[in-house]
């Protein structure tokens, strides 16, 4: 019997028995027995000089060559983070005009983050993962962890917020969900870019301790924990200092080339064998890009977003400017093997992985997992008199006011824009939800931004309204006096200035005119809810007028869905703040201290004509809480902070024992109960402050937490371990983390600042 006929039979996969059968013929590369290095080798000494540089740049907006006679298949990568981006022309950013490449949006990073539930984030990697799976992607660009240092950055949307440890148990089971899928994780952007503003000539300076302890540890977890296959380097310039022979020496790289970061750390010190691709348009430098690290150069002469040169491909600083330096001996090739060889890793890992599944996009399934994390992340920041959950017994009629009821959010941003199959607004959510049990009034309160466009993609809505600011507030005044419930969606959205790349905000206050609004509503109407829409925190002037606000984040596809849900109260929420919302913007210490968004001088001087613009990060490891608690400032709400619609009573939290060995661990147990009518899940977050130390340390810091679903009565007793990884301080002069022995408290609370106790212990 035929060979392969019978493999079948037996149910073996054909390409189980392909090199059984052909052991002669199938050469090494194509060998899925044998092990990938083994493969990566092989393919390499196949190839020419032509054919491995070709790997190493861009053919198209999104795709690098293969090696087109050897059968090895092209690169092809795509946004992300929040879903799958729309096909593009080859050459062009605009639309490639298929139909059928719409997407599940799912929840911005921020959102997920604020779940407090790495369940969820698999879920999110799954889901997206299967996405760019049957959309033959190799390589999803995202997910994006990069500190949340200011609430100005208009990309923290994209983003797991202010807690190095938070994002590390965030952002690994995401990657593990999209790589089972056979598609590449890229985690971007690496690294400190913490700003959209001169994102390509700001030139960070920070020490040692904020880059190892803040700035790094999510995209060290990334790579060590969660495999990631691919990382992206990021637009701005950081400067480092380097022992050589001739002395210290001081240099500053774009991060896409930057050999402390790329070389020293990801690769050396992490282990890294995956691939390094540039951000857009982010590289600079043939020789840098030669020698310090990066393997795949995108979107050159670019602005990474809209405009480009046509068909600069081969002049890519990885494209004839290097073959050219090869042949004329300048260089040698043993940095273009190692570049070749992490693309082939990639790829088998990838397009030619036998064993990967075949995806699905856009299915019921992914519609419900962007629900489900929608639902854990909104986050109940306040609600006097318990005005939420909506009581429909109560209810005749809802006013919902604001533009961020019916405005699509899923187009614009910036690169995570999308396509999407559909996206409920808050207001047909909540239509849908209410049916005729209570009459569902909209007007609009407020204009923002009318336009809804983005790359060819449009939301097709018209929200163009020339009335003037006093005769929309004196409607919405109108409908709202003898209303039930008053809702007002607003917040941030995704045009430039808000929650969009390639620019920040402007300030942290709500844009348009929806603070005077607010102020109105809250004078007429004492059930007034307000809904904030954004990736970002805002300033809340009127925190004390509005017995209930909701933080919304941008929810994807199925946002109206998840809104209603907690609103109405069919999910108790349950998210948790995964950064803190300052009350004035001088309570960051980025603002305070640091330099933020620029020397001052050199932004007075420059021509902004490239010029760099450098940027101490003088904060320093005093980022998010870590500034508040240190300057004893009361934020507008806290890091962690969360309410849930049923009430919690907390046991006194113990430990497992007083003192502690470096080799040992300690465990903390504290009883939750769940003394409401109502199933809720609570977050135990477990923060360790150092009582003495030889450098100065943030008054705690987050280092276990653990989220509890409890029915009515049902009382749980939750644990969490650490050992001394968690008592560590990174030390720029020995250049190693550094426990010291002395006296610790495990802080144990429900945020940042509700402390439920604490439990004092000793290293020895
Ligand atoms: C962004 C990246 C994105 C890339 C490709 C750049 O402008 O910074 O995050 O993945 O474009 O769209």
């Amino acid at each position: 019997m035929n060979m392969k006929f019978k493999a079948t039979l037996l149910g073996l996969s054909i390409a189980a028995v392909l090199p059984t059968m052909n052991m002669a013929q199938t050469p090494v590369y194509l060998d899925t027995s044998k092990p990938i290095e083994e493969r990566v080798k092989d393919a390499l000494s196949r190839m020419t000089l032509e054919e491995k540089v070709k790997m190493t740049h861009a053919q198209s907006k999104f795709s690098s060559p293969g090696v087109p006679r050897l059968g090895i298949p092209e690169v092809w990568a795509t946004d992300g983070p929040h879903g799958i981006r729309p096909e593009v022309l080859w050459d062009e950013w605009d639309q490639a005009g298929w139909t059928n490449d719409s997407c599940i949006a799912y929840p911005a990073l921020t959102c997920l983050s604020a779940t407090w539930n790495p369940e969820m984030s698999y879920l999110y990697g799954k889901s997206i993962g299967e996405e760019a799976r049957y959309r033959k992607k190799d390589i999803l660009l995202g997910p994006g962890v990069n500190i949340y240092r200011t609430p100005l950055n208009g990309r923290n949307f994209e983003y797991m917020g202010e807690d190095p440890y938070l994002s590390s148990m965030m952002v690994v089971p995401y990657i593990k969900g999209v790589q089972e899928n056979g598609v590449a994780a890229c985690v971007k952007h690496y690294a400190l870019n913490n700003q959209e503003f001169n994102r390509h000539t700001t030139n960070v300076h920070l020490s040692d301790r904020a880059l190892y302890e803040i700035y790094l540890p999510a995209f060290k977890a990334a790579v060590q924990e969660g495999g990631a296959w691919a990382i992206m380097g990021a637009y701005n310039l950081y400067s480092f200092s380097e022992d050589t022979d001739s002395g210290k020496l001081y240099k500053t790289q774009h991060a896409c080339h930057n050999k402390r970061l790329l070389q020293d750390i990801l690769r050396k010190e992490w282990g890294f064998d995956g691939v390094v691709v540039s951000d857009w348009g982010g590289v600079h430098d043939t020789f840098q890009a030669i020698s310090n690290g990066l393997d795949m150069e995108f979107g050159s002469w670019t602005n990474g977003l809209s405009a480009g040169t046509r068909n600069a491909y081969d002049n890519y600083y990885l494209a004839h400017p290097y073959l050219k330096l090869i042949q004329d001996g300048t260089v040698g090739t043993k940095e273009l093997d190692e570049k070749v060889s992490n693309i082939l890793r990639l790829i088998f890992r990838t397009s030619m992985n036998p064993h990967k599944p075949f995806g699905s996009l856009a299915s019921p399934e992914h519609g419900q997992a962007g629900r489900k994390i929608g639902e854990e992340g909104i986050v109940l920041l306040q609600n006097k008199d318990n005005v939420l959950p909506i009581d429909l017994k109560k209810a005749r009629k809802i006013a919902v006011i604001g533009e961020n009821a019916i405005k699509m959010m899923t187009v614009g941003g910036g690169s995570s824009s999308l396509k999407v199959k559909y996206e409920i607004s808050p207001l047909d959510g909540l239509k849908n939800r209410v049916g005729s049990q209570a009459e569902v009034l909209y007007v609009r309160g407020y204009v923002g931004d009318p336009t809804g466009e983005y790359n060819g993609v449009q939301t097709g809505q018209d929200l163009k309204d020339d009335r003037s600011e006093d005769e929309l507030l004196a409607e919405a005044v109108e409908v709202s006096k003898d209303a039930d419930y008053v809702i007002f969606f607003g917040g941030l959205n995704k045009s430039n200035h808000q929650d969009c790349e390639d620019s920040d905000r402007a300030s942290l206050g709500l844009p348009y005119a929806q603070d005077r609004v607010i102020g109105e509503l809250a004078k007429v109407n004492k059930n007034l809810i307000v809904v904030n829409i954004s990736g970002n925190a805002v300033a809340m002037p009127w925190v004390n007028e509005v017995p209930a606000i909701v933080q919304g984040w941008f929810l994807g596809s199925e946002a109206g869905t998840a809104l209603a849900s907690v609103l109405l109260g069919d999910a108790n929420p349950s998210g948790k703040l995964p950064f803190t919302f300052p009350a004035r913007l001088e309570d960051v210490g980025a603002h305070k201290l640091g330099e933020y968004p620029g020397n001052k001088e050199e932004l007075a001087h420059s021509k902004n004509n490239g010029d760099t613009i450098n940027e101490i990060y003088r904060e320093d490891i005093f980022v998010g809480y870590r500034w508040a608690d240190k300057e004893k400032i009361k934020p507008l709400f806290p890091f962690g902070h969360g309410l849930s619609y049923t009430t919690f009573a907390y046991g006194k939290p113990s430990a497992d024992k007083k003192v502690m060995t470096a080799d040992d661990t300690i465990s903390f147990t504290i009883n939750v109960k769940n003394t409401g009518t109502r199933e809720g899940q609570e977050v135990i977050q477990l923060y360790v402050s150092d009582k003495k130390s030889s450098l100065p340390r943030p008054v705690k810091e987050l280092k276990g937490f653990k989220k509890v679903k409890l029915a009515p009565g049902e009382e749980k007793a939750v644990t969490l371990t650490i050992d001394k990884k968690a008592l560590s301080f990174f030390d720029d002069v020995k250049h190693e983390w550094m426990t010291e022995p002395g006296k610790f408290e495990a802080v144990i609370g429900t945020s940042s600042r509700d402390i439920k106790g604490i439990v004092p212990f000793e290293l020895r």
